[in-house]
């Protein structure tokens, strides 16, 4: 069940704490797209380190890369982006209103326009007196496609390399998957390192998406990032590989805090299926607003390969000893970022009636992924006081982010990092100043505890890092 009310507190926890803001908002803002503030960097970036460590630096199977976010133009060509990376698109003539034609169809006739014409669906609108759900007014363009990527101008003068394009010009575009960089390097990876067949090339980055109805916060926006693996292997091997794969997929969603309950599998239909995929299932995730696509396992055979070494006349094959030359097949597990850093945070945010009567917000994460990790407080803003507050708190930095906070009431400053997530605060009073201890502070118990300075490090390690 969509829960909207839930959804805009916790929007607004996002803006109030430094999580995320809407970006450009001193120019009135700039639709779907996102600043990942002081807090939600260190959220996103300790989730992308946790992958990266996991899935790149933790498998003998596994190297990274880091690809450009322009690619040689023929890349998208051969991929089968240019061709059928599109939505069919609608405008409302009345309210200028810019809509996927597909899903107004679907919302309001319950018809699944997959496989039907610009025209067949044209139809649907007109012959169905179809409202626009923004002013309600009937009249419509006609469907057109729309391609979802971005492209852009070199400045470069044209090549015979890049002469093929589309109006002779110098259009380049930014890459809607981080995938075909990984593709294009194979050939490059298994010349360079000692990968032995099946192996997985990793890569996080910057992913564009011309979305027609972005929304949803952070869920569907115009810029992201993904985290993907080509994981290239024996044909033979697919159906195996596909369940370890989607194993380890729902391990990182547990590692990451996300319910098990809450993650549902999902198997695309066959005629829904992807241009290159034999085989796709995503995990899905209770988000607010609904169940909705977190995460991606497909098959895409050797469909990448092949169409490089055709476009590019280069050939892209492996060879154990002995043997005739093949194309790999390829596995790809993917996860975006931004989605991720949603899930996790939908996940973690809890309202709780307390004892006394009164309620605290707490973003139960787990410390891993919390963007600060320890929170070190003067009792009172005197000498001795503070300055043993950042003496403790360099001590900490070892585990990633920390916060030194004296302003206002401790209560208050409980329970502004319970709402950030913080999972230990650590606070320096007078008997501090006596006898070298401290008090910690646990997130989701509130039970205080008086512990040495000399065994803090080690006592925190121990009970939130380790
Ligand atoms: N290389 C395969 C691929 O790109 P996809 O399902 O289109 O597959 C992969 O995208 C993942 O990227 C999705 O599961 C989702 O997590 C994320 N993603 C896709 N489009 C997005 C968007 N517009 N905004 C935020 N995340 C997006």
């Amino acid at each position: 069940m969509a829960d909207q009310k839930l959804m805009e507190k916790i929007v607004s926890l996002c803006k109030r704490r430094g999580i995320i803001f809407p970006s450009s908002e001193i120019y009135g803002g700039f639709a779907n797209s996102y600043t990942y503030g002081p807090l939600g960097s260190e959220i996103k970036k300790n989730i992308k380190d946790l992958w990266w460590q996991r899935f790149v630096r933790n498998r003998e199977d596994m190297v990274g890369i880091d690809g450009p976010i322009l690619l040689h133009p023929k890349t998208w060509e051969a991929s089968g982006h240019v061709a059928g990376f599109n939505d069919q698109l609608v405008d409302c003539k009345n309210c200028r209103a810019r809509l996927r034609a597909d899903h107004l169809v679907e919302s309001a006739l319950n018809i699944d326009c997959e496989g039907l014409s610009d025209a067949d669906v044209t139809k649907l609108i007109t012959e169905n007196d179809i409202q626009c759900p923004k002013c309600g007014k009937k009249e419509f363009t006609e469907v057109r496609k729309f391609n979802l990527m971005f492209s852009t101008e070199m400045a470069k003068a044209e090549t015979p390399s890049n002469s093929h394009l589309s109006g002779g010009g110098n259009i380049a575009y930014l890459r809607p998957e981080t995938a075909q960089a990984i593709f294009l390097e194979y050939k490059n990876v298994v010349d360079s390192t000692r990968v032995k067949l099946p192996f997985g090339i990793g890569q996080i980055g910057k992913a564009f998406r011309n979305e027609i109805t972005p929304g949803n916060f952070i869920f569907r926006v115009i810029e992201f990032e993904q985290m993907e693996i080509e994981y290239f292997i024996y044909e033979k091997d697919w159906k195996e590989l596909f369940e370890k794969w989607f194993d380890e997929m729902k391990k990182w969603c547990t590692d990451i805090g996300l319910p098990t309950e809450n993650c549902h599998p999902y198997e695309h239909p066959k005629e829904k299926l992807s241009h290159y995929s034999k085989r796709t299932v995503d995990i899905e995730f209770d988000f607010p607003f609904g169940k909705k696509e977190l995460y991606g396992l497909a098959y895409r055979t050797d469909f990448d390969l092949s169409q490089h070494e055709k476009f590019s006349g280069q050939k892209l094959r492996w060879r154990d000893e002995g043997g005739e030359p093949f194309i790999p097949h390829v596995l790809e597990p993917t996860f975006g970022v931004d989605r991720s850093v949603l899930a996790t945070i939908c996940a973690a945010y809890t309202e709780e009636k307390l004892e006394d009567g009164s309620e605290r917000v707490v973003l139960r994460m787990k410390p891993v992924i919390a963007p600060v990790k320890v929170a070190v407080f003067p009792l009172m803003k005197k000498d001795g006081m503070q300055e043993k507050a950042h003496e403790i708190l360099k001590q900490l930095q070892i585990f990633g982010a920390v916060e030194y906070d004296d302003g206002g009431a401790i209560g208050k400053r409980y329970r502004r990092h319970d709402e950030i997530g913080t999972p230990v605060c650590v606070t320096v009073d007078y008997d501090t100043l006596q006898d070298d201890t401290v008090t910690i502070r646990d997130r989701d118990t509130m039970k205080q505890e008086r512990v040495k300075i000399s065994a803090l490090a080690q006592v925190l390690s121990e009970r939130y890092f380790s």
